[in-house]
């Protein structure tokens, strides 16, 4: 059995009532469950969210520790967490995939959004489609692993 982990940053634990115009109003069980599916039937999806920098830091280093491939949506810390973006890189430095993902487009929305500091140190950014983006990034990595 493969896993792959889906790690979202904060405020997207409020996914299906938050901004349902830029983020849709599916939440993040709806995630796991699409996910789950989408997957073929060796690869557990592992799907959390936390609103804390250290616990997505640590879990970071838990994909370097357990050699798992890591799509992540690191929400606002996308754009000013250099710390997120140094473990982001032990696990892409480790050899692993470490696929960055953005329901909404970032780069048409306001200027802060525009510049990532954990792309420079991910496999691939993939932003814009909705739920589609974690989706793509998943087959990606299950193709590659
Ligand atoms: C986001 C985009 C970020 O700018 C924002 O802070 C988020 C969600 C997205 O998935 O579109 O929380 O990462």
């Amino acid at each position: 059995m493969r896993t792959v982990l889906v790690l979202n940053g904060p405020n997207l634990g409020r996914l299906g009532s938050r901004e349902p115009d830029v983020y849709g109003s599916a939440n993040l069980d709806d995630l796991q469950a699409l996910l789950t599916d989408a997957a073929p039937e060796d690869v557990t999806v592992d799907v959390r969210q936390t609103d804390d920098e250290a616990e997505l830091i640590h879990w970071l280093y838990e994909a370097v520790d357990t050699g798992t491939p890591v799509v992540l949506n690191p929400a606002a810390f996308t754009h000013y967490s250099y710390a997120l973006r140094d473990a982001a890189a032990l696990v892409t430095k480790a050899g692993l995939p470490l696929v960055e993902v953005h329901i909404s487009n970032p780069h048409a929305r306001e200027t802060f959004r525009h510049t990532s500091v954990v792309s420079a140190v991910a496999t691939g950014v993939i932003a814009g489609f909705g739920f589609d983006s974690y989706r793509l990034a998943l087959d990606h990595i299950v193709r590659l692993t």
